[in-house]
């Protein structure tokens, strides 16, 4: 494991703060669905929505949070988002954003408050490409707002999936950014098996950024007790098993697990690539030959 103890003085600093005023102009400027309120993207998300129903634990437990549109719009900034994060916001999102290289065909497995998807779509929207799916679709219209304009808009795409559902593109990048802490165990293990499957296909890899193991003489361990308790009912399995556990001890070993701490503790990102075969130990089937 690795301890991140290096300043951070390097990597973007500009906030994405739009005005109300802003917003509604960018609102009306995409193309709206009357009858569901999300953005007009393509004919997959409109399909999707056909079949589409927001997972019961969302709406059990983060309804205040993630699914009510007027307290979407509150919370999405930056600064609620630097704020949970204990200031540590913008040190996760540069370990985030320094795995995806300007090329990257990228996933991003659910929208994130705050300036996290942008920054990313400015990385790689030009010359690779963006997907984003989240499940619920005020969500999407939110990420909709934020990418307006960027650069490479061209190659961002969004659609209406849960994360636990087979992607069925290929890509470089899985990137899912504080997404596993708030979902139930068997969904953990599914999330974390279907990025899998995705980097056998392409080499590639997935980036986790999420809690952790806050230590213990961490003043912060106290805090996040009382909020998984009251709050976060699905966050206290990230204390107490690595994310490899999710999966089976023989699906595990076929990856490279390379895990950074952050902040004592409280928060990890884990790069997750595939063995080469002499990892793995085994003898490839043209060794033989010359
Ligand atoms: C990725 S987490 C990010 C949390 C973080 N605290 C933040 O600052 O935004 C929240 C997002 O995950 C989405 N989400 C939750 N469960 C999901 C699922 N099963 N599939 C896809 N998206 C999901 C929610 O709709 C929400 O947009």
């Amino acid at each position: 494991m690795q301890q991140d103890n290096k300043k951070d003085n390097a990597g973007p600093q500009e906030e994405l703060n739009l005005s109300v005023e802003e917003i509604s102009k960018i609102e009306k400027e995409l193309e709206i669905d009357k009858n569901t309120g999300i953005p007009m993207l393509e004919d997959e998300s409109i399909e999707s929505l056909n079949q589409h129903k927001i997972p019961n634990y969302l709406v059990d437990v983060y309804n205040w949070a993630y699914v009510k549109p007027k307290n979407i719009d509150l919370l999405d900034r930056p600064i609620v988002y630097h704020t949970i994060l204990f200031g540590q916001g913008w040190k996760l999102m540069r370990a985030y954003l320094e795995e995806f290289s300007p090329t990257d065909r990228v996933l991003q497995v659910a929208h994130v408050y705050g300036n996290v998807v942008r920054l990313l779509a400015e990385k790689v929207a030009k010359n690779g490409s963006l997907d984003i799916i989240d499940v619920v679709p005020h969500q999407l219209k939110r990420a909709a707002i934020k990418l307006k304009g960027v650069e490479g808009e061209e190659n961002i795409d969004m659609w209406l999936q849960d994360a636990s559902e087979p992607y069925h593109k290929q890509y470089d990048v899985v990137g899912i950014y504080f997404l596993l802490h708030e979902v139930p165990d068997p969904l953990k293990k599914r999330i974390i098996e279907n990025a899998l499957k995705v980097i056998d296909e392409t080499g590639g890899k997935i980036v986790f950024i999420d809690y952790y193991n806050p230590s213990y003489y961490n003043p912060v361990r106290q805090i996040l007790r009382f909020i998984n308790y009251t709050l976060e009912p699905f966050a206290n399995a990230m204390w107490h098993r690595e994310i490899k556990d999710f999966i089976t001890k023989n699906r595990a070993g076929k990856y490279n697990w390379k895990q950074t701490t952050y902040f004592g503790g409280v928060y990890q990102k884990v790069v997750v690539t595939k063995k080469t075969d002499e990892e793995l130990g085994e003898v490839p089937e043209d060794s033989s030959k010359e």
